[in-house]
């Protein structure tokens, strides 16, 4: 990009030489545009604009233009954005057939040597490097590049106008797809210079493909052809005296020529015939003629009109009878008159003419061939119109005025095109406007073309009358037609002053480039082009296929005249005028800068080239008249039109278009005509016109169109246009991108709901299965379920078998923890009670022997003691449940607290057990704090150091308790012991612990009783009393006033 902005900046500061585009020149005076033009040729400015149409100075010398880079800086650029240079013009071309899809073609014109074809193969080049190909492309576009070098080869030549002067018209359509794709190409040629074959004035060449043959062939190839490696043996590269050209170098240009040759895929045959048929005219050229006493022709050697024979494939003999008889058929027979010399060479001239330019057009043919393309039916095509420019030589003739007119008919389609109707449109659209004068060619046209009047039709009418109509009978017919024509002139018509510059056989035109005076000699034969039918036949036979092809093509059998050739010219420019006015047009103004076709430098360099050159001799004949010879660049300019041009270009408006089509291209611009204007065109155009800001000097409403004056405001709505085309795109695309995913999105939704139904389908119909399944394990479940009771049958086993494993299953995690827990067991199937039953007792069990074993010894020896207790006392007495907790301990009364006299008594009888104790005493119940002593054998009662009583186990009769929760213990003694006083009151508060140690001590368990009410006990005996239990608030003991001892026990709540 920076690279770029470089370049264009050069190219810029360079060019702010001058004015760049005339229109914004100060005045439109011929001094002005010359006095620009000059400024800008000095400084290698070739190119100068008048709006669109570019001019262009032939600057002689190569300029370093055109290259790739600059073809990239030209690149999609606007017009006027950049310096002038034809690639701008090739770029907008190309860009408007894009846009608009509609056909254009470029109008080259200007003089013999002004840069025509140049400028043709400038554009093409820029078409073949700019555009966007595929390899099918390249290919194409090669084929379109190499056409130039065969059909130059073959259709240039020098002259002393052009060393490479185009001797043919050519228009070539360069076809695009609608993606810009150069896809195809198609030639017209128009009326080759055939004279030129054989005959070249002096200073002139033939055809460069014949030097080429010759200088460039290879030795095998000369052999095969019969040809000497010198052009000057042959007669038709002769004459013009310049065989060999410095600017010209044949032996390179062969090269050329036969590599393009190859490029548009010429094969071996094809390629050979056709140099054979270059060879063939050598030879013709060089059979010559002898008198014989009759003076008719003989032929003078053989060898040559051989060569001819084999290279043509004809027979030798009919050949040369071809060239030396004329073959007259007179009713049955055919009778040959002899030619005089004169008439044997018109003849050879005339085959030789005949073959070249018939191979000629199957040259253009075979090349059309190639670059045909068939696929793509949508094309548009840029037409690039580079035909021979108009010419004045020493000596004009048949060619010349051909070349002239044709001259003359493009000017009038520039006029038609430019002048005319643009000023004649702005009167239609009634657009304000002040005519600017033109010379309108058209009268001279008339001149050359018209019907029964025009010069050609007097021509053809010569050629085709009876009698001896000869160029000077056809001079009269003119002169006669013509009389008082303001641009017609001949010796007998001019008055005294011109008669000196005319001569008797001339007629002089007065064209709209200037005044050329052409000789009648040769009109009607060159007119007439004709070809003796024997000759004729013979070449339809040929072995050569080009020649057989292109002359089998016209009909021999047809007896009627052909068309002569300037009413053929003259049709086909018709035609292609009707052509191009079908298309838009684009102008390339050719401008000769000097005739001695010298590069532009300063004046000092000029002499010292002068003096140095080569070509001195050369240089000095054609004396220089100045690089930027100003006289003939003001001729130019005049003829061409371009003053005219320039003011109705700065009076008018650059661009216009109807209503509908620059509404229907610009709408998108404003809101009100987006995306639909209901009203009429103009008004909505109007409405645009203001919305985009126009001022109103910048544009004019005509009737049917808008005129826009300046260039710079159609491309500021073309960019404009540009971007909100992108703009608009992206919306479309991002319609579409939505529209289609919508879609996409549809489709996944809908296959994703196919398959969510397929796979809900799937999963009822699997659950049906489940259910069915269900239902058949369920109802065998019932059924099983039903007869569960009965016998293991097929119905119920396995229910049973399940009931079993569910509930032992069950039973696993509902186990009861721990032993005491007797309600945590689940209750059992029938099936399983007997089962159950057993499981649970081995689980007690196993929970026992897993107690047991981990009880230690001390708690062993308490529980068993407890279970002696438990035995005794369980259920019976009341405070018995809260005592089952409290832990009994090995004694109440340590050794040392007993007194060391008692204890010395009874040491012997080891003491186990010793608890305080209350006393009642046996008559008045009085309590007494007294130690109650275990030993083996004995229980102690004591009272400090005092035995109080002793009584030996075997003399315990019995021990009673009450069932309440009194600590009341009576001990039954043995009455018939006197020693003992009877039975033992006493009150402990370690009750069960006592009675429990006692009964394991004396072995007493079954004496222990639990008493309801009251106790009767043996005072002495025979002697009773009794202790009541009853039971009250407060726990007391008294002597009831029956004597009893009265135990009232609280109520020991149960839980
Ligand atoms: N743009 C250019 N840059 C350099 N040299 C040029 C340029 N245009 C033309 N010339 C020179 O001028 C010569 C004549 O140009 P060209 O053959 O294009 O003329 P023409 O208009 O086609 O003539 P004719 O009508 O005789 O065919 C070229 O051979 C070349 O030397
Ligand atoms: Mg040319």
């Amino acid at each position: 990009m920076q690279g770029r902005l470089d370049m264009e900046g050069a190219l810029t500061t360079r060019d702010r030489v001058g004015i760049q585009d005339f229109v914004l020149l100060d005045e439109t005076t011929e001094v002005a545009i010359i006095s620009n033009l000059k400024k800008r040729f000095s400084k290698d400015l070739i190119y100068t604009y008048i709006g669109t149409l570019i001019v262009s100075v032939n600057p002689y010398k190569d300029l370093d233009i055109y290259n790739k880079k600059q073809m990239d800086v030209y690149m999609g650029v606007n017009f006027f954005e950049l310096p002038p240079h034809i690639y701008a013009l090739a770029d907008n071309a190309y860009h408007t057939m894009l846009t608009e899809f509609n056909n254009h073609f470029i109008l080259i014109s200007g003089e013999s040597g002004a840069g025509k074809t140049e400028a043709s193969k400038k554009i093409l080049q820029y078409y073949a490097v700019s555009c966007p190909s595929t390899t099918l492309m390249n290919t194409v576009r090669d084929k379109m590049l190499m056409s130039n070098p065969v059909l130059e080869a073959f259709g240039n030549a020098k002259t002393l106008k052009n060393d490479n002067s185009s001797r043919f018209g050519k228009y070539m359509d360069i076809q695009f797809d609608s993606q810009g794709d150069a896809v195809g190409g198609h030639i017209l040629n128009y009326l080759l210079e055939k004279s030129r074959v054989v005959h070249q004035n002096h200073g002139e060449r033939n055809f460069h493909v014949f030097y080429q043959l010759v200088e460039g062939g290879s030795d095998d190839l000369l052999t095969q052809l019969g040809l000497k490696r010198d052009v000057q043996h042959y007669y038709y590269l002769t004459q013009g005296e310049c065989a060999i050209v410095s600017s010209i170098n044949d032996k390179n240009d062969w090269k050329s020529v036969k590599n393009a040759l190859q490029v548009i895929e010429f094969d071996e045959t094809n390629t050979n015939h056709l140099f054979r048929v270059v060879a063939s005219v050598l030879h013709l050229g060089n059979v010559h003629f002898d008198p014989d006493s009759k003076g008719h022709a003989l032929l003078k050697n053989n060898t040559e009109l051989n060569w001819v024979s084999d290279l043509l494939g004809v027979d030798a003999n009919n050949l040369k009878e071809g060239l030396t008889f004329r073959k007259i058929e007179a009713k049955t027979e055919q009778v040959l008159s002899p030619f005089t010399i004169d008439h044997a060479i018109y003849v050879r001239d005339a085959l030789a003419k005949a073959i070249y330019g018939q191979t000629f057009t199957w040259l253009v043919n075979r090349i059309n061939e190639s670059m045909e393309n068939k696929d793509s039916p949508r094309k548009t095509v840029i037409g690039l119109l580079d035909i021979y420019g108009f010419e004045v030589f020493y000596v004009n003739s048949f060619e010349q005025f051909c070349i002239n007119y044709c001259n003359e008919k493009l000017q009038q389609l520039f006029i038609q095109l430019t002048l005319k109707a643009e000023q004649e449109e702005y009167e239609a659209e009634g657009i304000e406007w002040e005519p600017v004068q033109f010379f309108n060619n058209k009268i001279i046209c008339d001149l050359v073309e018209e019907k029964h009047r025009g010069i050609i039709s007097i021509l053809d009418e010569e050629c085709l009358r009876p009698g001896d109509a000869t160029d000077l009978t056809f001079l009269d017919r003119l002169e006669e037609k013509m009389g008082n024509h303001p641009h017609f002139v001949t010796h007998r018509l001019a008055d005294k002053m011109t008669r000196k510059t005319l001569e008797r056989g001339d007629f002089r035109l007065l064209h709209y480039a200037g005044e050329v005076t052409y000789c009648v000699v040769g009109f009607l034969d060159k007119n007439n082009d004709l070809l003796y039918r024997n000759i004729k036949n013979l070449v339809c036979q040929s072995k050569n296929t080009i020649v057989r092809e292109c002359f089998s093509a016209v009909d021999t059998t047809n007896k009627r005249r052909p068309e002569t050739v300037a009413t053929q010219f003259k049709n086909s420019l018709q035609k292609l005028t009707e052509m191009l006015m079908a298309k838009e047009a684009w102008y390339i103004r050719c401008l000769k800068s000097n005739e001695s076709k010298q590069p532009g430098m300063s004046a000092q360099k000029r002499q010292r080239r002068l003096i140095q050159s080569t070509r001195l001799f050369y240089d000095l004949c054609h004396p220089i008249t100045g690089q930027f010879d100003e006289a003939l660049i003001r001729h130019q300019v005049k003829y061409l039109g371009l003053m005219e041009h320039l003011r109705v270009r700065r009076a008018g408006f650059a661009y216009r278009r109807k209503y509908e089509d620059f509404l229907k291209r610009y709408k998108p611009l404003c809101p009100a005509t987006w995306p639909h204007w209901r009203g009429m065109p103009a008004d909505g155009v109007e409405v645009l016109a203001q919305h985009l800001g126009y001022l109103p000097d910048e544009y004019k409403m005509g009737r049917t169109k808008i005129f826009i004056r300046h260039p710079r405001t159609l491309y500021a709505t073309e960019d404009a246009y540009e971007k909100c085309k992108h703009d608009l795109a992206s919306k479309l695309q991002a319609k579409y991108k939505g529209y289609k995913v919508k879609g996409e999105f549809k489709k996944q939704k809908e296959a994703a709901t196919k398959i969510e139904t397929c796979w809900r389908g799937a999963q009822a119909r699997k659950e049906k299965e489940k259910r069915a399944w269900a239902v058949k394990v369920i109802k065998k479940f019932i059924k099983a379920y039903i007869n569960r009771g009965e016998a293991k049958s097929t119905d119920n086993s396995e229910y049973l078998a399940f009931v079993r494993q569910s509930y032992l299953n069950r039973l696993k995690n509902n186990l009861p923890k721990t032993v005491l827990d007797k309600t945590t067991w689940l209750t059992p199937p029938a099936v399983l009670t007997q089962a159950s039953e057993i499981l649970r007792k081995l689980h007690y069990r196993l929970m026992v022997r897993k107690y047991v074993r981990g009880i230690p010894p001390q708690k062993k020896a308490q529980l068993q003691m407890k279970v002696v207790t438990s035995a005794i006392f369980k259920g019976k007495k009341e405070n018995y449940p809260p005592s089952i907790p409290q832990l009994f301990l090995d004694t109440r009364i340590s050794e040392q607290e007993i007194n060391i006299r008692v204890l010395s008594m009874i040491r012997n009888e080891q003491v186990k057990y010793s608890v305080p104790v209350i006393k009642y005493d046996r008559n008045g119940f009085k309590p007494r704090p007294r130690q109650f002593i275990l030993t083996k054998t004995a229980a102690y009662l004591v009272e400090e150091a005092k035995i109080k009583q002793r009584v030996s186990y075997n003399s315990l009769k019995g021990i009673s308790v009450s069932n309440l929760s009194d600590g009341i213990i009576v001990i039954h003694i043995t009455c018939e012991d006197p020693k003992q006083k009877g039975d033992l009151i006493i009150q402990c508060e370690h009750l069960y612990e006592f009675l429990t140690k006692l009964s394991i001590i004396a072995n007493k368990q079954d004496a222990i009783k639990v008493v309801q009410g009251s106790i009767k006990i043996q005072i002495q005996s025979g002697k009773e009393n009794s202790v009541d239990f009853t039971t009250g608030q407060e726990p007391m003991v008294y002597k009831a006033k029956n004597g009893h001892l009265m135990v009232v026990a609280t109520r020991t709540r149960t839980r």
